[in-house]
């Protein structure tokens, strides 16, 4: 559970919110789960895997608060940065032959290594991918070269549909035969894909963003009232029908000090 000292490597600038840090390293993992990235000097932030290979693993991270800005500003290619894990549960492919991913903003990087699992085995996939405005979306081409059928929305229609990407989930779902949707990205999004996909009796899995210290179940900072689920360690990816049943899924989380943040 002490963090090891990585390299970065490179550092991709993807757009002005969002950069791609790349670490040379054989870290095993399954898509959907995460790692807890030590800024020294700042603090520890859970951050999924996005792309991998055997030798190295890149993480996606968006530029909201004091440790992601701190990251952008102040970590420079060659810099070290601290990793702790892999925590969590991933997605799981089952027998699927077709699937599709549902990415939001920082939640496409773990749909993108999932996107590389899948293909691997011979799954199509399709992906849908929303965002505020064509700036903002991200990994198109990785999605492209991977062979993915990709489906975009924006919210102002700068790129593809306009308007929200669960209604390119609802077209496809009723046009295509769909045996598995997994989404990461902002909860009522996720809501909405896990309702849609409970109505179509199509499997489905999400991935929960809670509030996260220790990151493998023993601090209680992330658990989901009611149940006592543990987002770290219990999660994050769980069955979307299973999901809906926490009654704080697309509705609320915790801050760092457990007072309620309304979604
Ligand atoms: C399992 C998991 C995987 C994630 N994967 C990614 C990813 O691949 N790319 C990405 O950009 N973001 C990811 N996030 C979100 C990321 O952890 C937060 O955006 C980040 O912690 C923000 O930190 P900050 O100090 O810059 O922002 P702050 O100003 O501190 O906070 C902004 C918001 O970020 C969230 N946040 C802050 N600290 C934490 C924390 N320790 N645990 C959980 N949420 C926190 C809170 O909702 C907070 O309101 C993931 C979160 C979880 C739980
Ligand atoms: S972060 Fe400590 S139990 Fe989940």
């Amino acid at each position: 559970m002490t963090p090891i000292s990585l390299k970065v490597d490179n550092i991709i600038e993807n757009n002005e919110t969002f950069r791609t840090y790349v670490f040379k390293s054989s870290m095993k993992a399954k898509p959907g789960q995460f790692v807890m990235l030590w800024v020294p000097g700042v603090d520890e932030i859970p951050i999924s895997f996005g792309w991998k290979t055997d030798e190295e693993f890149h993480l996606g991270i968006g530029k909201v608060g004091d440790c992601t800005e701190a990251l952008f500003k102040d970590i420079k290619v060659g810099d070290r940065l601290g990793i702790r894990g892999p925590f969590g549960t991933s997605f799981d492919l089952k027998d699927h032959k077709k699937i599709m991913l549902v990415g939001g903003g920082t939640g496409t990087p773990p749909m993108l290594n999932l996107a590389q699992r899948a293909v691997e085995k011979g799954i199509e996939v399709q992906v849908v991918l929303g965002a505020r405005n064509e700036e903002l979306l991200i990994y198109e081409k990785e999605f492209e070269s991977l062979g993915c059928d990709l489906h975009v929305a924006t919210d102002d229609g700068s790129k593809g549909c306009k308007g929200y990407c669960t209604n390119i989930v609802e077209e496809n779902l009723k046009t295509h035969k769909i045996d598995g949707i997994y989404t990461c990205g902002p909860e009522p999004m996720m809501v909405k894909v896990a309702q849609m996909a409970k109505e179509a009796n199509v499997d489905c899995q999400v991935s929960l963003e809670r509030y996260m210290k220790c990151g493998f179940g023993i601090c209680g900072q992330c658990c989901i009232d009611g149940t006592g689920f543990r987002a770290c360690k219990d999660g994050p990816v769980l069955d979307g029908n299973i999901a809906l049943q926490h009654s704080e899924f697309g509705k609320y989380k915790r801050s760092s000090s457990g007072r309620i943040v309304e979604l």
